[in-house]
């Protein structure tokens, strides 16, 4: 704890405790600031505001630092797999070997979803978008597990967490399946989580699916990229939906809805939209300037980070990614041509050096999953799919908090004061 930082208001000093954490800039400490000063902060966006404590993730924005409890992410999704990664943010260390098997084991046994929860895809348009149908399907295994939704009984909790984690692959392929009109294909409990994923999801009944072992480890790359990412939006949403008791499925439903957003997760759709739309080099210069124009609300899309003022580590690793996928598959794409040069003049131009505006994950891992054979609506789902771990730690985490109460931020009220009621004719 550092000295306490002091505070003056309406003529009156008030000292308020500095806390330090074990990385990271520290924390005023206002909780007590209401109580003894009847003023609130006032912080749109949450800028500036820590509005937890966790032991989970630390980013450095500003050297492009990101460690998943300690561990560097350029190291994790060089040697490890995303299984082990979620061992890591669940049960807070690397597994052994042990409990690598075990944890692997449970997860398995949970990829099934009850046959009813097959049916609610029927009631969804072939044409909607997969996220919509995550939403709804997602808050629907509220209806169906029951057995785990007591939030106070960490079993019940941590059977929730699996099961989570365990059923979005299929849940998303499901919803993949349903748009284009083929037959759903149930997990096969020989494959890797990441197998099983890319069997459900290109599979056919008709025929032997063997997954090509260069895309499962660049898509389980790609899930360990995607697996947590401190108090982003979607993981706030999830920790705020979770802080009234909420149950665990419904929790997840809410940061699935947050993460469409095209400012979060649905920045990798916009951006590969963008880079086709530029579609030449030529074109580059043009779309530039428009995202420096302020009169136009166009931006470049996988640009930018409220965190990173740097650039952001899972950039590089998804920039490394796109060139072994492409020699695997020995295809190439223009895409990533365009991305590679507007990522070069974007880093040489004074607007965006001056903003420390960088790609962030989103920028090319719309072109690795295009090449792999999703269509641009799965990849939300994707990035959904992988966070999920990430969102069920954290979430177990805000309930274990023995401090934890309901979140419920104040305002500073700018309508009408008080006034009377005109009837209807008078007004
Ligand atoms: N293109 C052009 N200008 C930009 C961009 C961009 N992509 N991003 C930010 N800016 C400019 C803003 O216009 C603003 O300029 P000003 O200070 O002159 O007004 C300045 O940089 C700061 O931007 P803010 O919007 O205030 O920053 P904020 O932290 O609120 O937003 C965000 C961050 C939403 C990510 C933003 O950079 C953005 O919209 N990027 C494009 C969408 C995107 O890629 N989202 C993915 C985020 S990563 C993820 O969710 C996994």
């Amino acid at each position: 704890m550092g000295d306490n930082a002091k505070f003056s208001i309406n003529g009156d000093n008030y000292e308020y405790p500095v806390l330090s954490g074990t990385e990271g800039p520290d924390v005023v400490d206002i909780r007590k600031l209401y109580g003894q000063t009847g003023a609130f902060t006032y912080d749109p966006g949450f800028t500036s505001t820590a509005s937890c404590e966790s032991e989970l993730t630390f980013i450095d924005g500003g050297e492009g630092v990101l460690l998943h409890r300690g561990y560097p992410i350029e190291q994790l999704a060089e040697n490890s797999s995303f299984m082990e990664v979620a061992h890591l943010l669940l049960r807070g260390e690397l597994p052994t070997a042990d409990e690598y098997s075990d944890f692997t084991n449970t997860i398995t046994r949970h990829t099934m979803v009850h046959e009813q929860l097959r049916g609610f895809y029927q009631g969804f348009r072939r044409d909607a978008h997969p996220m919509a149908i995550m939403c709804g399907v997602v808050g629907a295994l509220s209806a169906f597990y029951h057995d785990s939704t007591d939030i106070n009984d960490p079993a019940q909790r941590m059977i929730a967490s699996h099961r989570l984690v365990a059923k979005m692959p299929t849940i998303a392929a499901m919803a993949y399946k349903y748009s284009i009109g083929q037959p759903f294909v149930y997990p096969d409990n020989e494959l890797s989580y990441t197998g099983n994923f890319l069997r459900m999801t290109f599979g056919v009944p008709a025929e032997e699916y063997v997954v090509n072992p260069a895309i499962e480890k660049a898509m389980d790359r790609i899930f360990i990229l995607h697996a947590d990412h401190e108090q982003n939006a979607s993981t706030s949403t999830v920790r705020l939906a979770g802080s009234s008791g909420a149950n665990p499925f419904a929790c997840i439903a809410a940061g699935i809805a947050c993460l469409w957003g095209p400012a979060h997760g649905g920045a990798n759709e916009a951006a590969l939209n963008m880079l086709k739309e530029i579609g030449h080099p030529d074109r580059i210069p043009e779309y530039i300037a428009r995202a420096k124009d302020k009169d136009d609300p166009f931006r470049l899309m996988g640009f930018g980070h409220r965190v990173y003022k740097n650039y952001d580590p899972r950039a590089s690793v998804m920039q490394e990614t796109v060139r072994e996928v492409f020699d695997t598959l020995k295809v190439k794409d223009p895409v990533f041509e365009v991305a590679l040069q507007l990522e070069e003049m974007a880093l040489n131009d004074p607007y965006f050096i001056d903003k420390k505006l960088f790609p962030n994950v989103d920028f090319y891992s719309g072109i690795i999953l295009s090449a792999i054979g999703f269509p641009t609506s799965m990849f939300t789902v994707l990035f959904a799919l992988a966070r999920t771990v990430g969102w069920v730690a954290q979430w177990n985490e805000m309930i274990s908090d023995p401090g934890q109460r309901i979140g419920r931020p104040r305002q500073l009220y700018t309508g009408p004061t008080k006034r009377d009621y005109v009837s209807i004719d008078k007004r």
